[in-house]
């Protein structure tokens, strides 16, 4: 039998983590014969919740949860940690400011990347979904500097996947025939997905559709500002999608990316594609044995280039913004 994984949750008792932690607790996290082991952290005046949340967990009665501990004490929650899920933050309220909204999540993640740092186990994996998802990631990220730059990622697989979901739309095709798509940059608006290196069932994507127009005036915005329209049709952010992206990521990283086909993540720039060193930016990446690698030699081409480098931009504004704050 093996030995449980230690899984934490940040924000248990949100949305997304409604509808996250009972697909952990049914292995689709690392997979259907991994045992798990929950942590759930919250805020104090998100405790009862979680505790509701983990009475449900307990009713599922999952043959694969070896336990449930819920804490609001970072150093609790992250002890032995092998696999960590940040998706609590601050959300942007009405009439706050970016550097308000940055500086709220800095008190959020700097301390939780150094419970990380102090407490978790030498192979921790950190996914981080709560926005500004890659901004957070670098300020947990820079609040560990004992743990390797490349455990700290942010999620833009839900982009990956909603970008999948149009052009398999658009073209006909079956989802699992679309591989090789990018998502670039930055989790938010600027982000931009490419499919000139992408294939439907074989062939190239950007020739299959061959409509510019498309790509730049429906494509790329739907795909970018489709939170916004599941907020406007759902009354509330997306949650069941968000939590399986978040699947994905730590699945695919944990278990590898299926031969010529790749996936996006937020990671550590190494230079690549002109990103500034140490961003933590959207790549298209290969993953293996827990380990990934950016996918190199890729041809950056005129309709690609300025998009990319303006989400890489915004980046670099919000990495000196909390480095301003003193956050990183
Ligand atoms: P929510 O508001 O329903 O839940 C957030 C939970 O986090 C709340 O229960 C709150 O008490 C908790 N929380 C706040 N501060 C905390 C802290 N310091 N420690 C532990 N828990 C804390 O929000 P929802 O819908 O679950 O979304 C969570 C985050 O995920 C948001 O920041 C949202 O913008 C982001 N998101 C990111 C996506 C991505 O693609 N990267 C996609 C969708 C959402």
């Amino acid at each position: 039998t093996r030995t449980p994984v230690n899984v934490t949750v940040t924000g248990a008792a949100g949305q997304i983590g409604y509808a996250l932690l009972f697909r952990i607790a049914s292995g689709h996290l690392l997979g259907a014969d991994v045992p798990v082991k929950l942590r759930l952290l919250e805020i104090p005046q998100g405790l009862k919740a979680a505790e509701g949340t983990a009475m449900e967990l307990d009713d599922a009665a999952f043959p694969l949860l070896r336990g449930i501990e819920i804490t609001d004490d970072p150093n609790v929650a992250f002890d032995g940690a092998n696999v960590a899920l940040l998706v609590g933050a601050r959300p942007r309220t009405k009439g706050m400011e970016r550097g308000d909204l940055l500086e709220a999540n800095g008190g959020i993640f700097k301390p939780q990347g150094k419970a990380i740092n102090d407490h978790a186990a030498d192979d921790i994996k950190v996914l981080v979904v709560g926005n500004p998802a890659n901004t957070n990631a670098l300020i947990a990220r820079s609040a560990a500097p004992d743990v390797p730059a490349d455990r700290f990622t942010a999620m833009t697989r839900l982009d990956h996947n909603r970008a999948i979901a149009q052009l398999a739309k658009r073209t006909g095709a079956a989802v699992a025939d679309i591989k090789r798509v990018t998502i670039w940059g930055n989790h938010s608006a600027t982000q931009y997905p490419d499919i000139f290196h992408a294939e439907v069932a074989g062939k190239n994507a950007a020739e299959v559709v061959n409509d510019e127009q498309w790509l730049a005036e429906t494509f790329i915005p739907t795909v970018a500002k489709r939170g916004a329209a599941i907020i406007e049709a759902r009354g509330a952010s997306s949650a069941a999608s968000a939590a399986s992206a978040a699947l994905d990521h730590v699945h695919t990283w944990v278990n590898g990316t299926a031969d010529g086909d790749w996936t996006s993540m937020g990671i550590v720039s190494d230079g690549s594609y002109g990103v500034p060193e140490g961003l933590i930016s959207s790549f298209p990446v290969t993953t293996k044995d827990g380990a990934f690698e950016i996918v190199q030699g890729l041809d950056i081409n005129d309709f690609s280039r300025p998009r990319i480098d303006a989400s890489v931009k915004e980046l670099e504004e919000e990495r000196d913004a909390v480095r301003g704050l003193g956050l990183i």
